[in-house]
């Protein structure tokens, strides 16, 4: 029997399809005014199963509708994950009478192959679209790229490089990232190799992305790599580089692991195309330990909220900010502001904010940061607690006794991330949308992400400190009601 369904888990503004199965987001592209988001989609099913592209589109990147599929299976393969770019010089001919084409680039994952032993049957593809996104013509002459004998070749994530003057794709080849360029999308030339040595290793590396970030009028190169497992918190994660690359050769300033978000449910995330200096982030918010089992119906799984990132320095280090895209801060116009909150032991929120709901936002800044926790909690025991812990200095997300954890042993835990901010001031921004909270700690620096299923909303608010804190601004703002359409 088909599950009952659950409409009080169903995100109200992160991305999820109506129904059945979804990974990755893919080809994430603006265009003429829209932002389109793509993902892995399986429409059969709620469990992941045979890929193809689903569709979303977006004017102000928070409210998503759901548009017919993009990318169905074919004799090539099932649709992996991959990327879109607007062709605006059309290099690849597929532009008529002066159209820009969209190209999505993408894995053909041909499961014959695969059940055959071969080591082949991931391949990159090509699709375009002259009608702005609605429909698709794959092209006649894929694979485009074609499997030397790589058992995981795969997440093709393209864009125009200016130093080359080419086309550059960053691959996921098992242990390490592939550099492939080419002048028109259909013809591709191994350019190098990157990472076998450096980074976490202990999954397999997917879904990469490579963009240009500057940083005090200089220029840096951000290298993302999604690996599974092997994250930090079990699991899926996503870890970065930040160095140079010269058309060629990517080339890190450091060697040490970095992770643009620590939480067990952000995963493959990379960047929109053509978004100008704007670099926006969208992740899978899950992880492949649970996905499939998660207590959803009749879907399963959504986004991240869309992040905006930056650079910036500690010490000697380079870090991947990521904080709300400033799209997100309109969802929360109306913020009760309490000030100078002195917290001993516990005090309960919620008769002081009024009607604390289970979809809002959370700001929080102090002075003089110190041991302390926002436990979001319902009345039946149940709670999701956020915090720092001054002796380990470690935010953390707590979600053993948040309700349901029986459908995944891997589910329940309590999951830690460093504070990599020097200040003895600290700010967090807390998102939290019925069954996820998305912490932004020190301006982005420190960024964790989780699910939780409680079989009550948590729509209480606490705030807890072993000693004597201070939260010196706390603003606290519930979800705007969707305008109704008109
Ligand atoms: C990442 C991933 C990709 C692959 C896709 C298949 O979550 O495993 O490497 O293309 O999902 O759905």
């Amino acid at each position: 029997p088909a599950p009952a369904p659950t409409p009080q888990y169903r995100p109200a503004y992160h991305f999820s399809p109506a129904a059945h199965w979804m990974n990755d987001p893919n080809g994430m592209v603006y265009y003429q005014g829209t932002y389109h988001l793509f993902f892995q989609y399986y429409p059969d099913g709620m469990v992941w199963g045979p890929m193809h592209w689903g569709h979303a589109t977006s004017a102000d990147l928070v409210s998503w509708k759901e548009q017919p599929i993009a990318l169905y299976p074919d004799s090539l393969g099932y649709i992996f994950s991959g990327s879109a770019v607007v062709d605006a010089k059309n290099t690849t001919g597929f532009g008529k009478n002066g159209q820009v084409p969209l190209v999505a680039i993408f894995t053909h994952h041909d499961p014959k192959g695969e059940k055959k032993g071969t080591d082949t049957f991931q391949n990159q593809s090509l699709a375009y679209s002259l009608d702005a996104g609605k429909t698709w013509t794959k092209y006649a002459g894929n694979p485009v790229l074609k499997n030397p004998g790589i058992h995981d070749f795969r997440d093709p994530k393209v864009s125009w490089n200016e130093v080359a003057k080419k086309w550059v794709m960053t691959l996921a080849t098992k242990d390490r990232i592939t550099f492939f360029s080419s002048p028109n999308l259909k013809e591709w030339t191994k350019e190098s190799e990157f990472g076998q040595k450096l980074g976490a290793h202990g999954g397999v590396w997917e879904c990469p992305d490579l963009f240009p970030m500057t940083l005090n009028g200089k220029t840096y190169w951000v290298l993302l790599v999604n690996l599974n497992p092997g994250g930090p918190n079990g699991g899926s994660g996503t870890q970065y580089f930040v160095g140079n690359f010269d058309g060629k050769t990517f080339t890190p300033l450091t060697t040490d692991t970095k992770w643009a978000d620590y939480g067990p449910d952000d995963y493959a995330g990379v960047t929109f195309a053509n978004t100008g200096n704007r670099r926006i982030f969208l992740g899978w918010m899950s992880n492949w330990e649970y996905a499939n089992q998660v207590p959803t119906a009749p879907w399963r799984n959504a986004t991240t909220v869309p992040r905006e990132l930056g650079l910036q320095q500690v010490g000697a280090q380079l870090y991947l900010t990521s904080q709300p895209a400033k799209e997100v801060a309109r969802l929360f116009p109306a913020a009760t502001t309490l000030k100078d909150v002195v917290v001993k032991k516990e005090i309960d929120l919620t008769p002081r904010l009024k009607n604390v709901g289970d979809k809002f936002q959370l700001k929080i800044s102090t002075r003089q940061l110190a041991s302390f926790s926002v436990v979001l909690a319902n009345g039946k025991g149940e709670a999701v607690v956020i915090g720092y812990d001054k002796p380990t200095n470690k935010y953390y997300i707590d979600r053993t006794k948040a309700g349901r954890t029986d459908f995944s042993p891997k589910f329940a835990g309590r999951h830690t991330a460093p504070r990599l901010a020097k200040t003895t001031e600290a700010d967090l921004t807390l998102l939290v949308d019925a069954t996820s909270v998305e912490v932004f700690a020190d301006k982005g620096l420190t960024v964790m992400s989780e699910l939780f299923f409680p079989t009550q909303p948590l729509s209480k608010l606490k705030l807890q400190a072993t000693g004597n804190f201070t939260v010196q601004e706390l603003s606290y703002a519930n979800l705007a009601p969707k305008p109704s359409s008109s």
